[in-house]
Protein backbone atom coordinates (compact mmCIF):
# COMPACT_ATOMS: atom_id res chain seq x y z
CA UNK A 1 0.00 0.00 0.00
CA UNK A 2 1.26 3.64 -0.89
CA UNK A 3 1.96 6.04 1.32
CA UNK A 4 -1.36 8.78 0.36
CA UNK A 5 -1.80 12.48 0.30
CA UNK A 6 -5.19 13.77 0.23
CA UNK A 7 -5.67 16.82 -1.67
CA UNK A 8 -9.06 18.70 0.00
CA UNK A 9 -10.67 20.38 -2.81
CA UNK A 10 -12.34 23.08 -2.18
CA UNK A 11 -13.70 24.39 -5.94
CA UNK A 12 -10.24 25.37 -7.19
CA UNK A 13 -9.27 25.54 -10.68
CA UNK A 14 -5.94 24.08 -9.77
CA UNK A 15 -6.82 21.25 -7.62
CA UNK A 16 -6.17 18.54 -10.10
CA UNK A 17 -2.77 20.09 -10.62
CA UNK A 18 -1.70 20.28 -7.52
CA UNK A 19 -2.57 16.37 -7.31
CA UNK A 20 -0.35 15.73 -10.53
CA UNK A 21 2.73 18.11 -9.01
CA UNK A 22 2.51 15.61 -5.92
CA UNK A 23 2.31 12.19 -8.18
CA UNK A 24 5.75 13.82 -9.95
CA UNK A 25 7.45 13.68 -7.08
CA UNK A 26 6.69 9.76 -6.66
CA UNK A 27 4.27 10.54 -3.83
CA UNK A 28 0.28 8.84 -4.48
CA UNK A 29 -2.45 11.60 -3.60
CA UNK A 30 -6.00 11.86 -4.51
CA UNK A 31 -7.89 14.39 -4.87
CA UNK A 32 -11.49 14.61 -2.45
CA UNK A 33 -14.49 17.09 -2.57
CA UNK A 34 -14.62 19.52 0.49
CA UNK A 35 -17.79 17.39 1.89
CA UNK A 36 -15.93 14.35 2.32
CA UNK A 37 -12.50 15.57 3.76
CA UNK A 38 -13.20 13.90 7.23
CA UNK A 39 -14.38 10.32 5.67
CA UNK A 40 -11.46 10.56 3.65
CA UNK A 41 -9.11 11.42 6.45
CA UNK A 42 -10.18 8.66 8.22
CA UNK A 43 -10.00 6.37 5.93
CA UNK A 44 -7.02 6.54 3.94
CA UNK A 45 -4.87 7.44 7.07
CA UNK A 46 -2.58 9.61 4.69
CA UNK A 47 1.16 10.88 5.47
CA UNK A 48 -0.29 14.93 4.54
CA UNK A 49 -2.99 16.83 3.83
CA UNK A 50 -3.37 19.58 1.35
CA UNK A 51 -5.89 22.47 1.10
CA UNK A 52 -6.92 23.46 -2.44
CA UNK A 53 -7.72 27.20 -3.37
CA UNK A 54 -10.94 28.21 -4.06
CA UNK A 55 -13.32 30.80 -5.42
CA UNK A 56 -15.32 31.95 -1.88
CA UNK A 57 -14.45 33.82 0.89
CA UNK A 58 -13.86 31.52 4.32
CA UNK A 59 -16.38 34.40 6.06
CA UNK A 60 -19.28 33.98 3.69
CA UNK A 61 -21.96 32.43 4.52
CA UNK A 62 -21.56 28.48 3.61
CA UNK A 63 -18.24 28.81 2.26
CA UNK A 64 -16.85 25.33 1.78
CA UNK A 65 -14.75 24.05 4.85
CA UNK A 66 -14.01 21.31 7.01
CA UNK A 67 -13.29 19.83 10.71
CA UNK A 68 -11.40 22.11 12.70
CA UNK A 69 -11.14 18.56 14.55
CA UNK A 70 -8.58 17.61 11.12
CA UNK A 71 -5.45 19.94 11.87
CA UNK A 72 -5.77 18.44 15.54
CA UNK A 73 -4.55 15.00 14.21
CA UNK A 74 -0.88 15.57 13.86
CA UNK A 75 -1.07 14.68 10.28
CA UNK A 76 0.88 17.54 8.61
CA UNK A 77 -1.53 20.00 6.30
CA UNK A 78 -0.18 22.48 3.13
CA UNK A 79 -3.07 25.18 2.87
CA UNK A 80 -2.85 26.77 -0.30
CA UNK A 81 -4.91 30.33 -1.31
CA UNK A 82 -8.15 29.52 -0.19
CA UNK A 83 -6.62 26.60 1.97
CA UNK A 84 -4.31 28.62 3.30
CA UNK A 85 -7.23 31.09 4.70
CA UNK A 86 -9.40 28.73 5.80
CA UNK A 87 -6.68 27.27 8.32
CA UNK A 88 -6.19 30.78 9.52
CA UNK A 89 -9.67 30.77 10.04
CA UNK A 90 -10.91 27.57 11.53
CA UNK A 91 -7.89 28.10 14.16
CA UNK A 92 -8.64 31.56 15.46
CA UNK A 93 -6.90 34.12 13.40
CA UNK A 94 -8.86 36.18 11.02
CA UNK A 95 -9.24 36.64 7.22
CA UNK A 96 -10.40 40.01 5.51
CA UNK A 97 -11.18 41.20 2.09
CA UNK A 98 -8.09 43.21 0.93
CA UNK A 99 -8.73 46.94 -0.10
CA UNK A 100 -7.61 47.86 -3.10
CA UNK A 101 -4.10 48.68 -3.59
CA UNK A 102 -3.41 46.95 -0.39
CA UNK A 103 -3.18 43.21 -0.36
CA UNK A 104 -5.23 42.20 -2.97
CA UNK A 105 -3.07 40.47 -6.04
CA UNK A 106 -2.81 38.83 -9.17
CA UNK A 107 -0.63 37.20 -11.68
CA UNK A 108 3.24 37.34 -11.08
CA UNK A 109 4.62 38.87 -7.65
CA UNK A 110 7.93 38.98 -5.92
CA UNK A 111 7.72 37.30 -2.59
CA UNK A 112 10.63 37.08 -0.22
CA UNK A 113 10.82 33.74 1.89
CA UNK A 114 12.19 32.42 5.03
CA UNK A 115 14.55 29.71 4.87
CA UNK A 116 14.15 28.88 8.69
CA UNK A 117 11.53 27.65 7.02
CA UNK A 118 11.27 23.77 5.95
CA UNK A 119 9.47 24.88 2.48
CA UNK A 120 11.88 26.95 1.35
CA UNK A 121 14.97 25.70 3.06
CA UNK A 122 18.51 25.86 0.43
CA UNK A 123 16.33 27.57 -2.27
CA UNK A 124 16.51 30.97 -3.29
CA UNK A 125 15.34 33.90 -0.84
CA UNK A 126 13.10 35.32 -3.15
CA UNK A 127 11.48 34.66 -6.13
CA UNK A 128 8.35 34.83 -8.31
CA UNK A 129 5.26 33.66 -7.12
CA UNK A 130 1.74 33.03 -8.39
CA UNK A 131 -0.94 35.31 -6.53
CA UNK A 132 -4.70 35.04 -6.99
CA UNK A 133 -6.48 36.43 -4.00
CA UNK A 134 -8.72 39.01 -2.91
CA UNK A 135 -8.38 38.11 0.66
CA UNK A 136 -5.91 37.67 3.02
CA UNK A 137 -4.61 36.67 6.51
CA UNK A 138 -4.94 39.41 8.90
CA UNK A 139 -3.94 38.23 11.77
CA UNK A 140 -2.56 34.52 12.66
CA UNK A 141 -3.70 31.51 15.38
CA UNK A 142 -1.64 31.30 17.89
CA UNK A 143 1.81 29.15 17.01
CA UNK A 144 1.91 30.79 13.07
CA UNK A 145 4.97 32.43 12.17
CA UNK A 146 5.32 34.44 8.98
CA UNK A 147 7.53 32.67 6.26
CA UNK A 148 6.99 34.52 3.52
CA UNK A 149 5.97 38.15 2.14
CA UNK A 150 5.42 40.57 -0.62
CA UNK A 151 5.46 44.22 -0.92
CA UNK A 152 1.55 44.31 -0.52
CA UNK A 153 0.91 40.72 1.55
CA UNK A 154 2.61 40.19 5.07
CA UNK A 155 1.81 36.94 5.19
CA UNK A 156 2.60 35.10 1.67
CA UNK A 157 3.30 32.07 3.62
CA UNK A 158 3.05 30.96 7.58
CA UNK A 159 3.69 28.23 9.04
CA UNK A 160 3.49 26.58 12.78
CA UNK A 161 6.39 24.08 13.16
CA UNK A 162 5.02 22.36 16.36
CA UNK A 163 1.87 21.40 14.68
CA UNK A 164 3.45 20.56 11.02
CA UNK A 165 0.90 23.17 9.89
CA UNK A 166 2.05 25.58 6.89
CA UNK A 167 0.26 27.84 4.44
CA UNK A 168 1.17 29.42 1.16
CA UNK A 169 -1.55 32.37 0.09
CA UNK A 170 0.34 31.65 -3.72
CA UNK A 171 0.05 28.70 -5.57
CA UNK A 172 3.20 26.63 -5.80
CA UNK A 173 1.26 23.82 -8.19
CA UNK A 174 1.47 26.66 -10.58
CA UNK A 175 4.60 26.95 -13.55
CA UNK A 176 5.01 30.53 -12.64
CA UNK A 177 5.99 30.21 -9.25
CA UNK A 178 9.73 29.95 -9.33
CA UNK A 179 10.61 26.49 -7.20
CA UNK A 180 7.08 25.63 -7.29
CA UNK A 181 7.82 22.36 -7.39
CA UNK A 182 10.76 22.30 -4.71
CA UNK A 183 8.27 23.84 -2.16
CA UNK A 184 5.51 20.79 -2.79
CA UNK A 185 8.69 18.67 -2.74
CA UNK A 186 9.99 20.12 0.07
CA UNK A 187 6.80 19.59 1.94
CA UNK A 188 6.53 16.44 1.25
CA UNK A 189 9.59 14.82 1.60
CA UNK A 190 11.16 17.37 4.56
CA UNK A 191 7.80 17.54 6.63
CA UNK A 192 5.60 14.62 5.99
CA UNK A 193 8.23 12.19 5.69
CA UNK A 194 7.63 10.80 2.18
CA UNK A 195 9.46 7.83 0.56
CA UNK A 196 8.68 8.50 -2.82
CA UNK A 197 7.18 4.74 -3.25
CA UNK A 198 4.98 5.82 -5.63
CA UNK A 199 5.29 5.30 -9.78
CA UNK A 200 2.52 5.34 -12.47
CA UNK A 201 2.70 1.70 -12.47
CA UNK A 202 0.88 1.39 -9.18
CA UNK A 203 -1.79 3.30 -10.94
CA UNK A 204 -2.26 0.18 -13.23
CA UNK A 205 -2.53 -1.99 -10.51
CA UNK A 206 -5.22 0.23 -8.37
CA UNK A 207 -7.02 1.05 -11.27
CA UNK A 208 -6.84 -2.63 -12.28
CA UNK A 209 -8.56 -3.70 -9.41
CA UNK A 210 -10.91 -1.04 -9.27
CA UNK A 211 -12.45 -2.03 -12.53
CA UNK A 212 -12.85 -5.52 -10.89
CA UNK A 213 -14.30 -4.74 -7.92
CA UNK A 214 -16.64 -2.99 -9.96
CA UNK A 215 -17.32 -4.94 -12.57
CA UNK A 216 -17.83 -7.95 -11.36
CA UNK A 217 -18.44 -10.61 -14.40
CA UNK A 218 -20.22 -8.22 -16.13
CA UNK A 219 -18.77 -7.27 -19.88
CA UNK A 220 -17.54 -3.74 -20.71
CA UNK A 221 -17.87 -2.23 -23.99
CA UNK A 222 -15.03 0.31 -25.02
CA UNK A 223 -15.47 3.19 -27.99
CA UNK A 224 -11.76 3.41 -29.48
CA UNK A 225 -10.82 6.78 -30.96
CA UNK A 226 -7.10 5.56 -32.55
CA UNK A 227 -6.18 8.49 -29.92
CA UNK A 228 -4.03 7.43 -27.01
CA UNK A 229 -6.65 8.15 -23.97
CA UNK A 230 -9.24 5.34 -25.23
CA UNK A 231 -5.77 3.26 -26.52
CA UNK A 232 -4.35 3.26 -22.86
CA UNK A 233 -8.23 2.75 -20.84
CA UNK A 234 -8.71 -0.36 -23.86
CA UNK A 235 -5.41 -2.13 -22.33
CA UNK A 236 -6.58 -1.40 -18.37
CA UNK A 237 -9.66 -2.98 -19.21
CA UNK A 238 -8.18 -5.91 -20.81
CA UNK A 239 -6.16 -6.66 -17.51
CA UNK A 240 -9.18 -6.00 -15.57
CA UNK A 241 -12.05 -8.18 -17.24
CA UNK A 242 -9.98 -10.16 -20.29
CA UNK A 243 -12.27 -10.84 -23.19
CA UNK A 244 -15.20 -9.26 -21.28
CA UNK A 245 -14.03 -6.58 -23.26
CA UNK A 246 -15.44 -5.68 -26.55
CA UNK A 247 -13.88 -2.55 -28.29
CA UNK A 248 -15.82 -1.09 -31.51
CA UNK A 249 -13.70 1.03 -33.41
CA UNK A 250 -16.57 3.58 -35.52
CA UNK A 251 -13.83 4.41 -38.72
CA UNK A 252 -16.14 7.31 -39.84
CA UNK A 253 -13.50 7.73 -42.97
CA UNK A 254 -12.27 10.97 -41.92
CA UNK A 255 -9.12 9.27 -40.69
CA UNK A 256 -5.25 10.28 -41.34
CA UNK A 257 -3.27 8.10 -43.84
CA UNK A 258 -2.58 4.54 -42.60
CA UNK A 259 -3.89 5.31 -39.17
CA UNK A 260 -7.30 3.01 -39.11
CA UNK A 261 -4.69 -0.06 -39.93
CA UNK A 262 -2.45 0.84 -37.45
CA UNK A 263 -5.76 0.80 -35.15
CA UNK A 264 -7.00 -2.66 -36.32
CA UNK A 265 -2.81 -3.73 -35.76
CA UNK A 266 -2.69 -2.74 -32.23
CA UNK A 267 -6.04 -4.40 -31.37
CA UNK A 268 -5.91 -7.69 -33.17
CA UNK A 269 -4.47 -10.88 -31.42
CA UNK A 270 -4.92 -9.34 -28.11
CA UNK A 271 -7.32 -10.93 -25.06
CA UNK A 272 -10.47 -8.65 -26.49
CA UNK A 273 -13.29 -8.85 -28.67
CA UNK A 274 -12.28 -5.65 -31.18
CA UNK A 275 -15.13 -4.54 -33.89
CA UNK A 276 -13.68 -2.75 -36.37
CA UNK A 277 -17.13 -0.65 -38.08
CA UNK A 278 -17.00 0.87 -41.66
CA UNK A 279 -19.35 3.94 -41.84
CA UNK A 280 -17.43 6.02 -44.43
CA UNK A 281 -20.12 5.93 -46.93
CA UNK A 282 -22.82 6.92 -44.07
CA UNK A 283 -20.67 9.53 -42.99
CA UNK A 284 -20.14 11.36 -45.44
CA UNK A 285 -23.70 11.05 -46.83
CA UNK A 286 -24.32 13.07 -43.79
CA UNK A 287 -22.18 15.81 -44.65
CA UNK A 288 -23.10 16.51 -48.05
CA UNK A 289 -23.95 19.53 -49.18
CA UNK A 290 -22.73 20.95 -45.51
CA UNK A 291 -20.50 23.74 -45.11
CA UNK A 292 -20.81 24.93 -41.58
CA UNK A 293 -18.11 23.82 -39.47
CA UNK A 294 -20.88 23.62 -36.22
CA UNK A 295 -23.51 22.13 -38.77
CA UNK A 296 -20.52 19.97 -39.79
CA UNK A 297 -19.22 18.21 -36.18
CA UNK A 298 -22.96 18.37 -34.54
CA UNK A 299 -23.86 15.94 -37.66
CA UNK A 300 -21.13 13.71 -37.07
CA UNK A 301 -20.96 13.73 -33.57
CA UNK A 302 -24.74 12.62 -34.21
CA UNK A 303 -23.80 9.83 -36.25
CA UNK A 304 -21.31 8.75 -34.87
CA UNK A 305 -23.82 8.12 -31.47
CA UNK A 306 -26.06 6.62 -33.86
CA UNK A 307 -23.74 3.63 -35.77
CA UNK A 308 -22.39 3.14 -32.05
CA UNK A 309 -25.80 2.42 -30.35
CA UNK A 310 -26.44 0.00 -33.40
CA UNK A 311 -23.33 -1.93 -32.46
CA UNK A 312 -24.14 -2.28 -28.96
CA UNK A 313 -27.79 -3.33 -29.70
CA UNK A 314 -25.95 -6.38 -31.68
CA UNK A 315 -24.00 -7.42 -29.03
CA UNK A 316 -26.24 -8.72 -26.41
CA UNK A 317 -26.20 -7.48 -22.58
CA UNK A 318 -23.24 -5.33 -21.91
CA UNK A 319 -23.57 -3.67 -18.32
CA UNK A 320 -20.75 -0.92 -18.65
CA UNK A 321 -19.80 1.39 -21.36
CA UNK A 322 -15.92 2.93 -20.59
CA UNK A 323 -14.48 5.94 -21.52
CA UNK A 324 -11.20 6.99 -22.02
CA UNK A 325 -11.93 10.43 -20.02
CA UNK A 326 -8.74 12.02 -19.27
CA UNK A 327 -8.96 15.16 -16.48
CA UNK A 328 -8.48 17.67 -19.15
CA UNK A 329 -11.67 16.68 -20.46
CA UNK A 330 -13.51 16.73 -17.61
CA UNK A 331 -12.17 20.30 -16.91
CA UNK A 332 -13.27 21.72 -20.34
CA UNK A 333 -16.98 19.76 -19.57
CA UNK A 334 -16.87 21.66 -16.52
CA UNK A 335 -16.25 24.61 -18.23
CA UNK A 336 -19.16 24.39 -20.20
CA UNK A 337 -21.19 26.97 -19.22
CA UNK A 338 -19.17 29.70 -21.62
CA UNK A 339 -19.62 30.36 -25.55
CA UNK A 340 -19.35 27.48 -27.41
CA UNK A 341 -16.55 28.05 -29.40
CA UNK A 342 -16.57 24.53 -31.07
CA UNK A 343 -18.28 22.00 -30.15
CA UNK A 344 -16.08 18.91 -28.92
CA UNK A 345 -16.55 15.67 -30.47
CA UNK A 346 -14.88 12.99 -28.40
CA UNK A 347 -15.59 9.51 -27.94
CA UNK A 348 -14.64 10.18 -24.50
CA UNK A 349 -17.95 11.64 -23.88
CA UNK A 350 -20.93 9.42 -25.43
CA UNK A 351 -24.41 10.06 -23.83
CA UNK A 352 -24.73 7.75 -20.59
CA UNK A 353 -28.24 7.03 -21.61
CA UNK A 354 -27.53 4.47 -24.50
CA UNK A 355 -28.38 2.03 -22.00
CA UNK A 356 -25.79 0.52 -19.96
CA UNK A 357 -25.76 0.05 -15.70
CA UNK A 358 -22.71 1.79 -15.35
CA UNK A 359 -19.73 3.90 -16.75
CA UNK A 360 -16.17 3.45 -15.89
CA UNK A 361 -13.81 6.27 -16.47
CA UNK A 362 -10.35 4.63 -15.19
CA UNK A 363 -8.10 7.39 -16.48
CA UNK A 364 -10.21 10.23 -15.39
CA UNK A 365 -8.27 11.47 -12.46
CA UNK A 366 -4.95 11.59 -14.86
CA UNK A 367 -3.24 14.41 -17.27
CA UNK A 368 -2.16 13.59 -21.00
CA UNK A 369 1.30 13.10 -20.04
CA UNK A 370 0.59 10.92 -17.28
CA UNK A 371 -1.54 8.77 -20.01
CA UNK A 372 1.36 8.32 -22.03
CA UNK A 373 3.45 7.02 -19.31
CA UNK A 374 0.78 4.55 -18.19
CA UNK A 375 0.71 3.88 -21.85
CA UNK A 376 4.10 3.05 -22.50
CA UNK A 377 4.48 1.02 -19.39
CA UNK A 378 1.50 -1.24 -20.56
CA UNK A 379 3.79 -1.42 -23.59
CA UNK A 380 1.47 0.54 -25.75
CA UNK A 381 3.30 0.94 -29.56
CA UNK A 382 4.91 4.81 -29.92
CA UNK A 383 3.11 5.64 -32.68
CA UNK A 384 -0.41 5.34 -30.11
CA UNK A 385 1.48 6.79 -27.16
CA UNK A 386 3.24 9.72 -28.40
CA UNK A 387 0.51 10.53 -31.30
CA UNK A 388 -0.72 13.71 -31.51
CA UNK A 389 -4.20 14.96 -30.23
CA UNK A 390 -6.63 14.54 -33.12
CA UNK A 391 -10.42 16.13 -33.20
CA UNK A 392 -12.90 13.58 -33.13
CA UNK A 393 -14.59 15.05 -36.20
CA UNK A 394 -11.17 14.00 -38.13
CA UNK A 395 -10.19 15.30 -41.19
CA UNK A 396 -13.85 16.50 -41.96
CA UNK A 397 -12.84 20.16 -40.25
CA UNK A 398 -9.90 20.10 -41.37
CA UNK A 399 -11.50 20.78 -45.04
CA UNK A 400 -13.09 23.72 -45.04
CA UNK A 401 -16.34 23.63 -46.28
CA UNK A 402 -18.03 20.87 -48.11
CA UNK A 403 -16.34 17.33 -47.52
CA UNK A 404 -16.13 15.29 -50.31
CA UNK A 405 -13.79 11.82 -51.52
CA UNK A 406 -11.62 14.13 -53.62
CA UNK A 407 -11.06 16.74 -50.75
CA UNK A 408 -10.54 14.09 -48.18
CA UNK A 409 -7.87 12.34 -50.88
CA UNK A 410 -6.39 15.77 -50.93
CA UNK A 411 -5.97 16.55 -47.54
CA UNK A 412 -5.20 12.96 -46.09
CA UNK A 413 -2.14 13.53 -48.86
CA UNK A 414 -1.13 16.83 -47.94
CA UNK A 415 -1.38 16.12 -44.18
CA UNK A 416 1.04 13.06 -44.23
CA UNK A 417 3.51 14.73 -46.20
CA UNK A 418 3.70 17.65 -43.86
CA UNK A 419 4.03 15.36 -41.06
CA UNK A 420 6.76 13.22 -43.06
CA UNK A 421 8.75 16.86 -43.48
CA UNK A 422 8.54 17.91 -40.04
CA UNK A 423 9.56 14.03 -38.49
CA UNK A 424 12.63 14.22 -41.62
CA UNK A 425 13.03 17.96 -40.38
CA UNK A 426 13.21 16.71 -36.44
CA UNK A 427 11.03 18.74 -35.31
CA UNK A 428 8.52 15.66 -34.14
CA UNK A 429 8.94 16.30 -30.46
CA UNK A 430 9.73 19.76 -30.56
CA UNK A 431 6.42 20.87 -32.08
CA UNK A 432 2.73 19.83 -30.40
CA UNK A 433 0.52 19.71 -33.00
CA UNK A 434 1.23 19.86 -36.98
CA UNK A 435 -0.96 18.59 -39.66
CA UNK A 436 -2.65 19.87 -43.36
CA UNK A 437 -6.03 21.91 -43.87
CA UNK A 438 -7.56 22.00 -46.88
CA UNK A 439 -8.95 25.50 -47.66
CA UNK A 440 -11.85 26.06 -50.03
CA UNK A 441 -9.80 28.96 -52.13
CA UNK A 442 -8.47 28.11 -55.36
CA UNK A 443 -6.29 30.02 -57.10
CA UNK A 444 -4.80 29.92 -60.44
CA UNK A 445 -0.59 28.33 -60.86
CA UNK A 446 1.05 27.79 -63.98
CA UNK A 447 2.48 23.90 -63.84
CA UNK A 448 4.43 22.92 -67.17
CA UNK A 449 3.19 25.27 -69.52
CA UNK A 450 -0.50 24.95 -67.82
CA UNK A 451 -2.14 27.36 -66.23
CA UNK A 452 -4.16 25.62 -63.22
CA UNK A 453 -6.51 26.37 -61.57
CA UNK A 454 -6.71 24.55 -57.70
CA UNK A 455 -7.15 24.02 -54.57
CA UNK A 456 -5.09 26.12 -51.42
CA UNK A 457 -2.93 23.43 -48.88
CA UNK A 458 -2.56 25.66 -45.17
CA UNK A 459 -0.05 24.13 -42.98
CA UNK A 460 -0.47 24.32 -39.30
CA UNK A 461 1.94 24.05 -36.34
CA UNK A 462 1.89 25.07 -32.92
CA UNK A 463 3.58 24.85 -29.71
CA UNK A 464 1.45 24.52 -26.50
CA UNK A 465 1.24 23.88 -22.94
CA UNK A 466 -2.26 23.01 -22.89
CA UNK A 467 -4.24 23.58 -25.85
CA UNK A 468 -5.89 26.34 -24.47
CA UNK A 469 -3.40 28.90 -25.86
CA UNK A 470 -1.28 28.37 -28.77
CA UNK A 471 1.91 29.87 -30.57
CA UNK A 472 2.51 29.04 -34.41
CA UNK A 473 5.64 27.20 -34.44
CA UNK A 474 8.50 28.94 -36.25
CA UNK A 475 9.22 26.07 -38.64
CA UNK A 476 12.57 26.39 -40.28
CA UNK A 477 11.94 27.54 -43.78
CA UNK A 478 13.75 24.39 -45.64
CA UNK A 479 11.02 22.28 -43.87
CA UNK A 480 8.13 24.15 -45.18
CA UNK A 481 9.54 24.36 -48.45
CA UNK A 482 10.22 20.80 -48.63
CA UNK A 483 7.03 20.22 -47.90
CA UNK A 484 5.39 22.62 -50.17
CA UNK A 485 7.14 21.61 -52.93
CA UNK A 486 6.50 17.98 -52.27
CA UNK A 487 2.89 18.82 -51.65
CA UNK A 488 2.08 20.76 -54.81
CA UNK A 489 4.11 18.00 -56.84
CA UNK A 490 2.54 14.98 -55.47
CA UNK A 491 -0.91 15.98 -54.32
CA UNK A 492 -3.45 16.22 -57.29
CA UNK A 493 -5.62 19.29 -57.11
CA UNK A 494 -3.65 21.59 -54.70
CA UNK A 495 -1.00 24.00 -56.60
CA UNK A 496 -0.44 26.20 -54.18
CA UNK A 497 0.92 26.18 -50.11
CA UNK A 498 0.20 28.53 -47.34
CA UNK A 499 1.89 28.66 -43.35
CA UNK A 500 -0.59 29.75 -40.75
CA UNK A 501 1.32 32.22 -38.33
CA UNK A 502 -1.68 33.12 -36.16
CA UNK A 503 -1.64 32.03 -32.63
CA UNK A 504 -4.54 30.97 -30.12
CA UNK A 505 -6.35 33.29 -29.39
CA UNK A 506 -7.45 34.80 -31.59
CA UNK A 507 -6.91 31.80 -33.81
CA UNK A 508 -7.97 28.70 -32.42
CA UNK A 509 -5.21 25.70 -33.47
CA UNK A 510 -8.35 23.89 -35.51
CA UNK A 511 -9.66 26.21 -38.67
CA UNK A 512 -13.25 24.43 -38.29
P1 LIG B 1 -9.00 24.28 -31.04
O1 LIG B 1 -9.21 24.18 -32.50
O2 LIG B 1 -10.26 24.35 -30.24
O3 LIG B 1 -8.31 22.91 -30.63
O4 LIG B 1 -8.03 25.37 -30.65
C1 LIG B 1 -7.69 22.65 -29.40
C2 LIG B 1 -7.25 21.20 -29.39
O5 LIG B 1 -8.40 20.35 -29.39
C3 LIG B 1 -8.38 19.51 -30.53
N1 LIG B 1 -9.77 19.38 -30.99
C4 LIG B 1 -10.57 18.35 -30.67
N2 LIG B 1 -10.35 17.25 -29.94
N3 LIG B 1 -12.56 16.52 -30.34
C5 LIG B 1 -11.36 16.33 -29.79
O6 LIG B 1 -11.17 15.30 -29.13
C6 LIG B 1 -12.86 17.61 -31.10
O7 LIG B 1 -13.97 17.76 -31.61
C7 LIG B 1 -11.81 18.58 -31.26
N4 LIG B 1 -11.73 19.76 -31.93
C8 LIG B 1 -10.47 20.24 -31.73
C9 LIG B 1 -7.49 20.19 -31.53
O8 LIG B 1 -6.94 19.28 -32.47
C10 LIG B 1 -6.46 20.82 -30.62
O9 LIG B 1 -5.50 19.87 -30.23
Amino acid sequence: MNQTVIVIDFGGQYSRLIARKIRECSVYCEVVPWQEAEKAVLAKDPIGIVLSGGPASVYEEGAPTMPASLFARGIPVLGICYGCQLMVHLLGGSVKAAQADTAREYGRTLTRYDAGCPLFEGLPAEGISWMSHGDYAAALPDGFRISARTEHCPCAGIFDPKRRLYGLQFHPEVKHTENGREMIRQFLYKVCGAAGDWVIRDFCSRAVEDIRARVGDGRVLLALSGGVDSAVAAILLEKAVGNRLTCVYVDHGFMRKNESEEVVRTYSGRDLSFRKINAGERFLAQLQGVTDPEEKRRRIGREFIRVFSETAATLGRVEFLAQGTIYPDVIESGAAGGHTIKSHHNVGSLPADIGFEGILEPLRLLFKDEVRALGRELGLPEAIVGRQPFPGPGLAVRIVGEVTPEKLAMVREADAVFREECACGGLASSIDQYFAVLTDTKSVGVMGDERSYLYTAALRAVCTEDFMTADFARIPYEVLEAASRRIVNEVPGINRVVYDITSKPPATVEWE
